[in-house]
C-alpha cells in the first residue's frame, strides 16, 4: 500500500509512539489524524507536525464515533488505523494488602484491549464502504501496539501483560475476517522504548532496563516504531502477525 494521500487516524497521537508514527506517516505522504484524550497536548501537537486533531476516549463508542466523522470530514475515509493510545499498570494479583483492587485491573483492560477494539472496529467498517486501491484489491491496514510484556509479562504486569495479550491475540482473527475485505490487521510487540511512559522512570530503573536491551544497546526510538509502521504498510505480505521490535530484549520475571 502506498500511504500517499490516505486518511489514517492514530490513536495516543498526542504524545511518544502515536505521535511519531503520525509523523513517519506524513513524511510519507498521509493526511492523519490524531485521537487522544488529552486535549491540550493533543492540539498542540497536532498544530506542531501538521496532523488533525480530534479529542476523543478510545474506550466509548459514541466518542470514537465522533472523532471519525471529525477525521473524515478534514482527510475523507480512514484507510490506515494505528492503534497506540495505552497505559502502564503495576501491581501484584496479591499484594502485601491482599487482592489487586479490581478496577485498576479492568480500567488497563479497558483502556488498552477494549480501546483498541472499539476504535479498530469502527475504522474496519469505514474501511470496508470504501473502492479497492490496488491490484491486491487492498482497501485498508490496521497496526495495533501489543508490548512484549505479552509474551514475558513480569510479576507485577499481570494487568498490563493481560490487556497486551488480548492485543495480539486480535491480529490473526481479524486478519482472518478482513481478508475477504483487503483489510490487513498487524500488531507489534515494542520493546522498550524512549517516550514520556519510560522517561519517567528512576535513573538506575533506566540504566537497568537499557542494559537488557542487547543490540542495540539502548532504548528503541519513537522514530523506529513509526518506521516500523510505515514498512507494514508498504509490505502487503505483512498480515495476522505480532512482530516483536525489541533488540532482543526478553524479559526476566522481574
Ligand atoms: N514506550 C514503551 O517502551 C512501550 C513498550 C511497549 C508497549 N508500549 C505501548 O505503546 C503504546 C504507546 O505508548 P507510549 O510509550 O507512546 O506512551 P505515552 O504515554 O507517551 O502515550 C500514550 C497516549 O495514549 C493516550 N491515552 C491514554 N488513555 C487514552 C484513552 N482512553 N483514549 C485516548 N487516548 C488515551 C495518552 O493520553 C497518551 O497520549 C501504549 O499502548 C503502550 O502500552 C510502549
Amino acid at each position: 500500500m502506498d500511504v500517499k494521500g490516505l486518511a489514517a487516524i492514530v490513536t495516543g497521537g498526542a504524545s511518544g509512539l502515536g505521535r511519531a508514527t503520525a509523523e513517519a506517516l506524513i513524511a510519507a505522504g498521509a493526511k492523519v489524524t490524531l485521537l487522544d484524550v488529552q486535549e491540550e497536548k493533543l492540539k498542540a501537537t497536532a498544530a506542531e507536525i501538521g496532523a488533525v486533531a480530534a479529542v476523543c476516549d478510545v474506550t466509548s463508542p459514541e466518542s470514537v464515533q465522533a472523532a471519525l466523522a471529525v477525521a473524515r470530514e478534514a482527510n475523507g475515509p480512514v484507510r490506515i488505523n494505528v492503534n497506540c493510545a495505552g497505559v502502564v499498570h503495576g501491581g501484584r494479583i496479591v499484594g502485601k494488602n491482599g487482592p489487586m483492587d479490581l478496577a485498576g485491573f479492568a480500567r488497563t483492560i479497558q483502556i488498552n484491549l477494549v480501546g483498541t477494539f472499539n476504535v479498530m472496529s469502527q475504522c474496519a467498517a469505514e474501511m470496508m464502504t470504501q473502492d479497492v486501491l490496488n491490484a491486491d484489491n487492498e482497501r485498508g491496514l490496521v497496526v495495533n501496539t501489543a508490548s512484549i510484556a505479552a509474551f514475558d509479562g513480569q510479576i507485577g504486569q499481570a494487568a498490563y501483560s493481560a490487556s497486551k495479550g488480548g492485543v495480539a491475540s486480535l491480529s490473526l482473527p481479524a486478519a482472518r475476517e478482513f481478508a475477504p475485505k483487503g483489510i490487513r490487521v498487524m500488531c507489534i510487540a515494542p520493546g522498550l522504548f524512549e517516550t514520556p511512559m519510560m522517561t519517567g522512570l528512576p535513573p538506575d530503573v533506566y540504566d537497568s532496563l537499557i542494559a537488557k536491551t542487547l543490540f542495540p544497546g539502548r532504548l528503541g526510538k519513537a522514530s523506529e516504531y513509526g518506521r516500523m509502521v510505515v514498512q507494514i504498510a508498504a509490505n502487503p505480505m505483512l498480515n495476522g502477525e505480532c512482530i516483536r521490535l525489541d533488540g532482543a530484549l526478553r524479559l526476566e520475571p522481574r
